[in-house]
């Protein structure tokens, strides 16, 4: 690519996608942290003849800085038009992709890997996926795919005895009853491409004869506001930084960009010096190595590894404590991509790498000219002496790819003095501004002997020292506080070993129970195992229904073709559209002033309230919701108004430029308690009672009240808000192309807001990465004021969120305060249950009620509680509305009522397993709402959870270890879930079809249902190819559209296959009828040779006035049962095991059914565990990206994961007898919640801490170490109440 107008500002992935049109590279997060935007970047050294392949970011890569640099994308190694990649094969055959949003970030970081790795182990290829976030499968099927390029693939690779994990199962446990074998794979990995490396793109040698032949000299790129300098020497560097001192010297740009896309940062000139080949230097000395401070952290990592192996131990230890946090620092992207330099100069607060630095004695080589102008050089790292240890320690939200909430490095020397301590340095992040180091505690601890007094001693001065106050950035300040000497002690743990093992008569032993701080909780080696039926020997070979076949998508997911909104081509004329918010949580708009930002560059209007006047709102529910704020503003984040502009980058400058007064008001209400004290809800209050609970708790044994707080979370699905509306020019039609769930209630918004007829605007979604709730009603709003742009202009618009404005605007799940009131008896049985559920609506209603109703109706999960009382309200307040998100309220309620068995068993001495046994749904039964059910499958799925997770056996093991170690402790928990699947009205219950055969045979399919990674395409088609004997080849899906199927219903409540499928299986069967006479006539004809609409519906109701009906359709029943190990000291935890065992009914599709079953999993479990919002005290949300809220990555995935699906038992009336996937896994996810609440109880009871334990959702590593109690978090400062402003407010 010859590019004459570099512009300094431009990132490659805009680059890529705007002007190359390179599409396949997506935008996810823009900060570095998703790896959508993965490219592998290939250098050629002239000097070391040497090319360099690696991973990185392109939304973080100036393209300055890639003159001879080779790029290859997604697109650039394989396409369905030539040949497709073999990592594209495999991850899409492997069913590594649903959205397919992530794919091509995951196919280019595979890739990369390769290309350096043609034969890698699994850790390499997990750890090179460490900075991609995929939201829909939950991992394994890609951990599948990338196994197939490993040399042992298939399971753990432990070979060890000769046994590997399949074999041996957890502990040496058996993994299944005798008998039960688990199916075959769901791809044929026999019919995979070779790799052959020989095939692989060669770098191009023209930038070969390039490098080679051109003079290296300075290099100066500018546009008009912006200077790039790129020198080749040191001494050019130095003129540079001496001439422009306040310039930063960009090398990997991981800390200067974000800054300057998040931060508003300018700089107006910059110096890239990562040609000077004095940067990169590595010096092997006799005392230690020296660095370049232009090495990547990446180089770094392999160079000490490396290092580490030539060199003893004890000479190596701060190499080894390096290597053991460059292990988790960011990706593999972000690794090859940040140097040394740049991370040590960005002095991050949470810098994984300065604390050891600090404490192992390295020295900066600088070189100076005057006093402000230096530039740092090399890093001597030192060797060390015998009797001298360095130490590092972390802890993040997440295990990798997540920046430390505190880090440390310690190190000590002894000389020769038996123990008593020479040199002692200890240093903190995440606990200041900088690095931060405790000198004069060190200083006070020389001389002292190493023992449990100088621990004690060491703890309270670093307490003293290391100060950090209730209100410190980031919150969680008791916890930091703990960690400070919980890390502090587990130094002391691992040096006084080390001493013991070296002379056991002067040092004391450690408890055999202690060693256990010591131990890594992590193991990497994943393994799976997936039981499906198998179709039956009557089934026509032809038939596709139950066979597992790839997502329709799924190879033009991994090559980058598949089209998403944002990847569609301008339009002639297209503006752009960015919206400017709220920064006041409620607050009076005094004044809007729009002068400067409508006199900048490319700014066409700046649409306000006014502009809207009487079509400023929309009412679809009981209250009309407003787009733009009039006169008052009810949640930081609240749409304003909104810039139009030629690009997105004059858009986005010029909604800086808005300027609005604003007038605080009372009162402020974040959280559900303040909106019950200010009887701030939404209306109606909804109730649903059955028995007679007054009159139960009469009889009952006992009697236990409490309560549990769940919080809330954000969608993340990888697509933001995207979406094109373009002004046809005639008749005032519109087409709205979108990334959304409910085209029909898009096409409502917009005609109303543009007073035309529905038939006048046309939506057509062709695909959407990603949903989950979050693209119905809140993209309308978006949609509304987009379209009104484009009809006042008479131009298409665009408008697409960034990753912080959608987390900021668009709200998410809600957060729940759930209170109970159970009477019991002593045997365990639930005979009246009392409960009030509080949800946090957000400042508008959404669909914030129909969440409450759901949650009031499926509460009862999988029990029988003989007289219940269930009421519950929606609490209005002043954060963003929250909305719909998978599992609609049932992952909430069903928490709330799982903790609240979890107290009766605590409170009755039995297990929770028990109490849930006792108080479950008999075979044929009633629920609440008097609707019968028949839960023989529910019991099913839980004895054979029991039996294939071998539980009785796994809990005894967790018991013996739990004995055995003090530090560590495991948890074993099964929760079951019977969750219903139906909308709740007869009108929602609705679908319809339109399925065209052409005379050449071929048939097109269209339905009502949207595409947006759970295969409902896929299916479809399978249908079709059923109901018209039909190969799947002969069958295309183009996409949804308001213009082939008319007032389809929002794709959601796990029902999109099943109404949709239906109405295409009714739509086939008409048209089947129809060409009987022809067909009968020509019986061994084609479709060629022979050569409408039709609907279906559920029909569900309830009538909330008697709380009684038939709001579902049937019953999704299973069971899941998880192993975590925790760490007391640090909060972390990992889940060691999770069986799930479902009933599907008989499964359409195998594949995408456990997909879905292990996205919802895996989602759920981030749900319970570690996704966690954080609001300012004003309202402000805080967690604004991936680097702050934490979905779970790779490392997350249960080490084993084992899906079983129930053989098919019943024939109902749904679709070919199938169920419904898409949101009840979800609340599996809570196993791992309650196998974590089991760990601490254990360890809460080894420390004699025997009352009721209350822990609230999500369970953080916070959470858990805070709840592990212990002389640490007792010598911590605590601070009063009223004190301090917080960080953040619990909501
Ligand atoms: C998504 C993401 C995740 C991350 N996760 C982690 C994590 O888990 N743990 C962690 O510790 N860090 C993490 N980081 C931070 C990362 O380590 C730093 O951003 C990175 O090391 C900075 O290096 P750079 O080369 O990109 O710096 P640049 O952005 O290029 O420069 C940073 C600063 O250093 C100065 N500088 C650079 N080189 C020199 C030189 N030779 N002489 C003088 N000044 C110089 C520049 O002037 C500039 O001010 C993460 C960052 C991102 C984006
Ligand atoms: S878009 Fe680049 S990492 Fe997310
Ligand atoms: S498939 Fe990974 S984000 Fe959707």
């Amino acid at each position: 690519v010859i590019e004459k107008n570099v512009d300094p500002e431009t990132m490659l992935l805009p680059y890529l996608r705007k002007k190359l049109r390179l599409t396949g590279t997506k935008y996810g997060c823009g900060g570095g942290g998703c790896g959508a935007c993965t490219v592998m970047i290939s250098r050629y050294n002239p000097i070391t003849n040497r090319i360099r392949h690696h991973p990185a970011n392109a939304c973080l890569i100036p393209i300055c800085s890639l003159y001879g640099t080779a790029v290859t994308t997604v697109e650039g190694i394989g396409s369905t038009h030539t040949r497709i990649h073999p990592v594209q094969e495999r991850i899409a055959k492997c069913h590594g992709t649903q959205c397919g949003f992530c794919t091509p970030g995951m196919v280019m970081s595979i890739y990369t890997l390769l290309r350096n790795h043609p034969e890698p182990t699994l850790d390499q290829l997990t750890d090179a996926l460490g900075g991609n976030l995929c939201r829909c499968t939950g991992y394994r099927p890609i951990i599948d795919a990338c196994k197939t390029f490993c040399e042992t693939s298939g399971c753990c690779q432990s070979k060890e005895n000769g046994v590997c994990c399949l074999d041996q199962g957890i502990n040496g446990l058996p993994e299944f009853e005798e008998g039960s074998k688990t199916s075959p794979k769901l791809f044929a990995e026999e019919e995979f491409l070779p790799l052959d490396p020989t095939q692989e793109l060669i770098f191009p040698p023209e930038l070969m004869i390039m490098a080679e032949k051109q003079p290296q000299r300075t290099r100066v790129f500018g546009s008009e506001r912006m200077m790039w300098f790129s020198p080749v020497t040191l001494k050019e560097l130095l003129e540079f930084k001496f001439k422009y001192p306040q310039a930063p010297v960009i090398m990997g740009n991981t800390s200067v960009g974000p800054q300057v896309k998040f931060k508003g940062v300018f700089h107006p000139v910059i110096i890239s010096p990562d040609r000077i080949e004095e940067l990169s230097v590595v010096n092997h000395t006799h005392n230690g190595l020296t660095l370049g401070a232009g090495l990547s952290l990446a180089q770094v990592k392999d160079i000490l590894a490396d290092v580490v192996q030539k060199l003893p131990e004890e000479k190596t230890q701060t190499y080894h404590a390096l290597l053991k946090h460059l292990g988790t620092l960011a990706g593999s992207q972000i690794r090859n991509m940040a140097s040394l330099g740049g991370h040590i100069i960005s002095r991050h607060p949470d810098s994984d790498l300065n604390p050891i630095l600090a404490v192992g004695n390295c020295t900066l080589n600088l070189l100076s000219k005057g006093k402000w102008c230096s530039v740092f050089l090399h890093v001597p790292l030192n060797c060390f002496f015998q009797l001298e240890f360095v130490s590092a320690f972390r802890q993040a939200q997440r295990q990798e790819n997540a920046l430390a909430i505190v880090n440390s490095g310690m190190r000590v020397f002894f000389g020769e003095g038996h123990g008593i301590i020479r040199e002692l340095s200890i240093s903190y992040g995440g606990v200041g501004p900088a690095t931060i180091c405790a000198k004069n505690s060190c200083q006070k601890l020389i001389g002292r002997h190493w023992n449990e007094e100088m621990l004690d001693t060491a703890c309270r001065l670093v307490l003293e020292e290391v100060s950090l106050s209730g209100s410190a950035p980031g919150g969680k300040v008791e916890f930091k506080r703990t960690l400070i000497i919980s890390f502090l002690f587990k130094f002391y743990l691992e040096v006084s070993q080390i001493l013991k093992k070296m002379d056991p008569v002067h040092y004391p032993s450690l408890a055999d129970k202690y060693e256990s701080a010591l131990e890594d909780l992590h193991s990497k080696h994943h393994c799976s195992t997936l039981k499906y039926q198998h179709m039956g020997p009557k089934q026509h070979p032809e038939d596709p229904i139950g066979h597992p076949i790839m997502h329709l998508s799924g190879v033009k997911h991994a090559t980058g073709e598949a089209i998403y909104c944002d990847d569609m081509p301008p339009v002639d004329q297209e503006l752009f559209l960015t919206f400017v918010t709220s920064s006041r949580a409620h607050a009076k708009i005094m004044s809007i002033d729009l002068s400067e930002a409508l006199s900048m560059p490319g700014v066409v209007d700046v649409i306000t309230a006014e502009h809207l006047s009487d079509v400023n709102s929309f009412c679809f529910f009981t209250e009309a919701e407003e787009f733009l704020a009039t006169d008052k503003v009810f949640c930081v984040g609240q749409l304003v108004c909104a810039v139009l502009a030629d690009s997105e980058v004059q858009a986005k400058r010029a909604a800086k430029q808005v300027k609005i007064v604003y007038q605080d008001l009372e009162p402020l209400i974040l959280t559900i308690e303040e909106a019950i004290q200010h009887n701030s809800f939404f209306e109606p209050e909804r109730k649903l009672e059955y028995g007679n609970v007054d009159e139960a708790f009469k009889v009952v044994d006992q009697i236990l009240e409490g309560e549990i707080h769940m919080g809330g979370q954000e969608h993340f699905y990888m697509e933001t808000q995207s979406m094109l509306v373009v002004p046809k020019g005639e008749d005032q039609e519109m087409d709205v192309y979108v990334s959304t769930q409910f085209p029909k209630y898009i096409q409502d918004i917009v005609a109303s807001t543009l007073k035309l007829p529905a038939n006048k605007v046309m939506c057509h979604v062709k695909r959407v990465g990603g949903a989950f709730g979050g693209k119905a009603f809140k993209t309308g709003v978006f949609a509304a004021v987009t379209a009104f742009a484009a009809n006042k202009h008479g131009r298409a618009v665009r408008c697409v969120l960034e990753r912080g404005e959608d987390m900021l605007i668009t709200g998410g799940r809600h957060p729940y305060l759930g209170k109970y009131k159970a009477g019991f008896m002593n045997d365990g049985r639930i005979l009246a249950l009392d409960m009030e559920h509080y949800s946090n609506a957000g400042n508008s209603l959404d669909e914030s009620l129909l969440v409450i109703e759901m949650g009031l109706l499926k509460m009862d999960n999988a029990y029988k509680f003989p007289n219940l009382r269930c009421r519950g309200w929606a609490c209005r307040t002043n954060l963003p509305s929250n909305t719909a998100f998978r599992g609609f309220g049932f992952p909430q309620a069903g928490l709330i009522t799982e903790s609240c068995i979890m107290e009766v068993a605590a409170k009755c001495g039995l297990s929770p397993e028990k109490v849930r046994m006792i108080n479950m749904y008999k075979e044929i039964d009633q629920t609440p709402y008097k609707q019968e059910i028949n839960a023989k499958n529910l019991i099913q799925c839980w004895r054979e959870c029991m039996a294939v997770s071998s539980y009785s056996l796994r809990k005894a093991a967790v018991e013996k270890f739990n004995a055995e170690n003090y530090w560590k402790k495991k948890g074993l928990a099964m929760v079951p879930l019977k969750y219903p699947v139906g909308l709740g009205s007869r009108a929602a219950g609705q679908a319809a079809a339109l399925v065209h055969i052409y005379l050449d045979g071929s048939v097109l399919v269209t339905h009502g249902g949207i595409e947006m990674g759970q295969g409902v395409h896929t299916k479809m088609i399978q249908v079709v190819s059923r109901e018209l004997g039909m190969p799947i080849s002969n069958v295309h899906l183009r996409g949804t559209s308001t213009e082939t199927v008319p007032n389809a219903n929002v794709s959601g409540g796990s029902v999109v296959a099943d109404l949709n499928g239906l109405a295409v299986k009714d739509a086939c069967q008409t048209l089947l009828k129809r060409l009987k006479p022809i067909i009968s006539k020509n019986p061994k004809g084609t479709w060629k040779d022979w050569n409408s609409v039709s609907s279906r519906g559920y029909e569900s109701d309830i009538n909330w006035e008697k709380g009684e009906g038939h709001p579902f359709e049937y019953f999704v029943y299973g069971a899941a049962c998880s192993e975590v190990e925790i760490d007391c000291l640090t909060g972390d935890h990992k889940n060691i095991r999770t069986d799930i065992v479902m009933d599907v009914g008989c499964s359409i599709n195998p594949a995408i059914d456990i997909g879905q079953i292990e996205g919802a999993f895996i989602q759920g479990m981030g749900l319970y565990t570690i996704e966690e919002l954080n609001y300012s005290p004003q309202g402000v949300l805080h967690t604004r990206g991936p680097d702050q809220y934490k979905i779970p990555a790779i490392c997350d995935t249960p080490t084993e994961f084992h899906i079983s699906l129930l053989p098919p038992s019943e024939n109902s009336n749904t679709l070919y007898s199938s169920k419904g996937l898409g949101e009840s896994g979800v609340f599996l996810g809570c196993s791992v919640f309650f196998a974590i609440h089991d760990a601490v109880s254990a360890a809460r009871r080894e420390r004699g801490l025997h009352g009721p334990l209350s822990l609230n959702s999500p369970l953080t590593p916070e959470k858990i170490r805070m709840a592990c109690e212990d002389k640490f978090t007792k010598m911590i400062p605590r601070d009063e109440p009223g004190s301090c402003v917080p960080w953040n407010v619990p909501i």
